[in-house]
């Protein structure tokens, strides 16, 4: 019988325990090796060596949600609350650009204020200034009507992640309100409107079984995302959840690499999340198979308090404004900065 890495990438479904199986072996070094190299071949094949780089621009840490993992959730009273205004966003972008940024990421949480007029006249604005950047929304769930008109101002892409895909892991990880149906449904409307959708998942958060990770990579499957985001959970002190350890660097490694098999065309972010429970966490999740790098073009004055996690990196080589370190550090590992809107190559397209 083929090798199960073959059978992957031509595309063959496998059940929970066969995933179960697979994900078990994540610390045997010779299947990692092997992982790796055919993952690194794959992101080649369709991508070279290049790696593609978002200006992620968290604009406002109000959110009107209680996620128990997060940092900036409702009830966390520590939390420094900040928005930017439309000039601060937009003079973001113009610094950006002239950094070599082709792409944007509004992030923000859930926050009222930012109705979808507010956020229509940022994106039109964008749109406007930098019509050859692609707009990159990551504001969470709203009404497909909503996500309409954002698309209509000139928004191209949406990162949401399912964050789990077990419904009862789901309830444990967020309050009652918060469902993973509507999680889906907002992720399909995405897709059914349009947008490169990205997904994705953290790694070891409270209650994760390999079980829950099978049918994470399920649920992606069938989803068949432009993007897929995962880092480790990390606790933040500030919440439910903060004596709870931090996921794996090695299971989230290796979830890059099969997601690269799975997903050969998708765009893979070594996220953040990564770099910060290890200096060479960003490397690690490129040579592994991942081929995009988000650093942080917030205004440094707000950039600490936008923190999901404790110790969340944010002005070492993960800044906007260092561009040009993160180059050699791509550089010493054979890969190279572009700049370019970096769009999901057709493989991953119309899927
Ligand atoms: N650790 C790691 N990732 C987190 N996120 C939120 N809180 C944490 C945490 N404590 C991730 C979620 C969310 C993304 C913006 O950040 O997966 O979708």
């Amino acid at each position: 019988m083929a090798h199960w890495m073959d059978r992957l990438a031509s595309g063959e479904q496998f059940d929970t325990r066969q995933w179960v199986e697979i994900l078990s072996q994540y610390q045997n070094e010779t299947v990692r090796e092997a992982l790796f190299a055919r993952a690194r071949q794959t992101a080649q094949r369709y991508y070279g060596n290049a790696i593609y780089v978002r200006g992620l621009i968290e604009f406002t840490n109000y959110c009107k949600n209680d996620c128990f993992y997060c940092g900036i959730r409702r009830s966390n009273a520590c939390a420094q609350r900040y928005r930017l205004t439309k000039e601060d966003i937009l003079s973001c972008c113009e610094e950006g650009y002239a950094l070599g940024f082709r792409t944007f990421v509004l992030q923000g949480g859930e926050d009222g204020r930012f109705t979808d007029d507010a956020i229509c006249d940022i994106v039109s604005a964008m749109r406007e200034g930098w019509p050859d950047c692609a707009i990159t929304l990551s504001i969470g769930e709203r009404s497909e009507e909503s996500y309409r008109r954002l698309f209509a101002a000139g928004a191209n892409r949406y990162l949401l992640r399912h964050e789990t895909a077990d419904p009862e892991h789901y309830a444990r990880l967020h309050p009652q309100g918060l469902t993973l149906e509507h999680r889906k449904a907002c992720l399909y409307a995405l897709k059914r409107i349009g947008y490169q959708v990205g997904s994705g998942f953290m790694v070891g958060s409270p209650y994760q079984t390999l079980e829950h990770l099978a049918q994470d990579l399920q649920f992606l499957s069938q989803l068949r995302p432009h993007m897929v985001g995962i880092g480790p959970f990390i606790p933040h002190r500030d919440t439910p959840f903060k004596d709870f350890k931090a996921g794996s660097l090695e299971m989230t490694v290796y979830l890059l690499g099969i997601l690269r098999l799975m997903l050969p065309g998708a765009l893979l972010p070594a996220t953040t999340a990564l770099g910060t429970i290890s200096p060479k966490g960003r490397e690690m999740g490129i040579l592994a198979g991942a081929n995009v790098v988000m650093p942080n073009l917030s205004p440094l004055s707000v950039r600490k308090k936008y923190l999901l996690y404790d110790n969340k990196i944010a002005t070492g080589e993960e800044a906007a404004e260092h561009l040009a370190a993160l180059q050699r550090r791509m550089q010493a590992i054979g890969y190279t900065i572009v700049t370019d809107r970096g769009d999901c190559k057709p493989a991953a397209k119309g899927t």
